[in-house]
This record gives structure tokens, sequence and C-alpha cells, in this order.
């Protein structure tokens, strides 16, 4: 297939690079509002850089799951004027769990402790101050990847050094308390300013990552004030307007936010609540719309 231009056509615009469930509801849910989206693979995409604020007019729904394509393809679609959701920032924050971690303290979001370090030695003192369970993590990834559970100083050496062996993104050291929480997490979707719907996500057999990837079954969650309130304070501290946002329900400190997913899916969500999520996703993406 031939590379493909944005610079024509219709206004919303579906960027991917594969079609998943979400974003075949997505593109369903628009045709039932009498829209037509430009469904755009970022695989098939170039993008003249130079060419002034040529998508002015252009609302991108950004959907790649691909971390680096969505966050380039981004910067470039948002410096020639369109509309992405989320912005940049909201991607390059919200695509790092220290960067995210940052923004969450300062804004007051309640997140679980954590400690980095930049080498292989500092990283093993780190942990020694930090103290056992800890939670390494890459700083960009997601599904649950290259997320592991350090038990003892034996282990964290052994994984250290395999990391040592990596590309160097694996050598900044990030890691989090582990927190001591029923095994499920909460997953929120975030649309503008309102948490849409929820649902718990229990961790499959032997699995201590709840991740639905990983095997994990979802359950409806209700959404309380104060699961709304901490969505929302989440969401705003990384500038958000259609996010996932997932806590962990902490035994000693209440709900903690551990992430805000830029390109959220939300399959289980629309299948456990029934909650329209596409259709509000339509409707709040073409708020943006100047056609
Ligand atoms: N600090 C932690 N303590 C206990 N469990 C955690 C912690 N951080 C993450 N988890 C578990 O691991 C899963 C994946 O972590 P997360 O930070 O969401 O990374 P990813 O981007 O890969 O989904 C979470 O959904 C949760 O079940
Ligand atoms: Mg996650």
């Amino acid at each position: 297939m031939g590379s493909v231009s944005v610079g024509s056509g219709k206004s919303l615009i579906l960027l991917y690079d594969t079609i998943r469930w979400e974003e075949k509801s997505l593109i369903e849910a628009a045709k039932k509002k009498g829209i037509e989206t430009q469904n755009v693979d970022v695989k098939n995409l170039t993008i003249r850089l130079d060419d002034g604020d040529k998508y002015a007019d252009r609302v991108v729904l950004q959907r790649s799951v691909s971390y680096f394509k969505s966050l380039h393809a981004t910067a470039a679609l948002e410096g020639l004027g369109a509309s992405v959701i989320n912005p940049l920032r909201v991607a390059s924050i919200t695509g790092n769990k220290l960067f995210a971690h940052m923004e969450f303290k300062k804004a007051g979001v309640k997140t679980p402790k954590a400690i980095t370090a930049f080498s292989e030695e500092s990283a093993l003192a780190a942990l020694e101050e930090f103290g056992y369970p800890a939670v390494i993590k890459p700083t960009v990834g997601s599904w649950g990847r290259m997320i592991g559970l350090l038990r003892e100083r034996d282990a964290a050496r052994a994984v250290v050094e395999d990391r040592e062996h990596m590309f160097p993104l694996y050598h900044i050291y990030y890691f989090e308390e582990f927190v001591k929480r029923p095994p499920r997490d909460i997953r929120a979707i975030v649309v503008g300013d309102s948490v849409v719907a929820a649902i718990y996500r229990y961790s499959g057999d032997g699995e201590w990552k709840t991740n639905m990837a990983l095997g994990g079954h979802a359950e409806m969650c209700g959404v309380t004030k104060e699961l709304e309130d901490i969505c929302i304070k989440a969401t705003r501290a990384v500038g958000g307007q259609i996010v996932g946002v997932d806590l962990m329900e902490s035994e000693a400190d209440g709900l903690l936010v551990h992430e805000v997913n830029n390109t959220t899916e939300f399959k289980n969500t629309v299948r456990v609540t029934g909650v329209d999520i596409p259709g509000q996703m339509i409707d709040y993406a073409l708020t943006f719309s100047k056609r």
C-alpha cells in the first residue's frame, strides 16, 4: 500500500497500527452518529513536517498501540495544528512511569512510593535503602511486560544484571514499593471530565499482576465519589482527555494510582459494564471539531 496523507478528507481521523475491537467499535460508534472517520494506518503514513498549520481543522484519535510510533506521529500532527487526543504532553508523560510518578506527586495524587537509579551498582544500593519486596518496572512499557517482583537481594541482583545487557532504556532503574492489596486492581475510563465506567481486574492463576493480557478477569466496579475524585485528579495531573486510570486498593494507604494509560483498551470495560464508551469517546472528540 502506498503512503497516506491526512491532508484531505474527513475531519475525524482515527490513527491506528492494528485494528482491534476498540478501533472497530470507535469506527462503528462514529458511523451511528452519521460520521465517517478517516482511518489511517500509521505504518502507511508520511507527514511533511514543514506544512504550516495544514492539519489545523483535524481531530485525531490517536489509537496506535506502538508507543514510539504513537508519540512521534502525535508530535508531527499536533505540530501541524491538529487536535490530537491525547496531546503530545500527555503521551510523553503517561508513556513513562517515572515522568508520570513525578506529575502525580506534584498534583497530590496518591501513588506507590518509588525510587530510581542509573547504574547496576546504584540500583542495588537503592533497593537496600528502599527495602524488599520491590517491583521493578521499565519506565516505558505496557501489558505488565518486564515488570518483576523482587522479593530479596539475590533475585534483584540477577534481574538488574540482565537489564545491563539490554537496550539503554532498561538501564534506567525504576522501582516501586510492592503494594499490599487484594488480588485485583481497578481500571477506570475517563472521558473529558467524567469517569464513564470502571472495572476490577483480578489476576489470573499464579499471577500477581492484574493485566487482562496476562489472563486476568474483569468484574464490575461501582464509581464512588472517592474513585471519581482521584481519577479526575490523576487525569488532570497529566493533562489527559481520554485515558484509562489504573488504581490499587492499598491496605495501608487506600486508593493509589499506579498508571494513566494514553491509548487505553476498553473492550472488557464495555463488556462488563455495558456502558457505551466508544460512543462517549466519539462525542467528546467531536467537541474539538472546527468543521
Ligand atoms: N507497586 C505495585 N505493587 C503491587 N502490584 C503492582 C504494583 N505496580 C503494578 N502492579 C501490578 O502490575 C500490573 C502492571 O503494572 P502497571 O504499572 O500498570 O504496568 P503496565 O503499563 O505494564 O500495565 C498492575 O496492573 C498491578 O496489578
Ligand atoms: Mg497497567
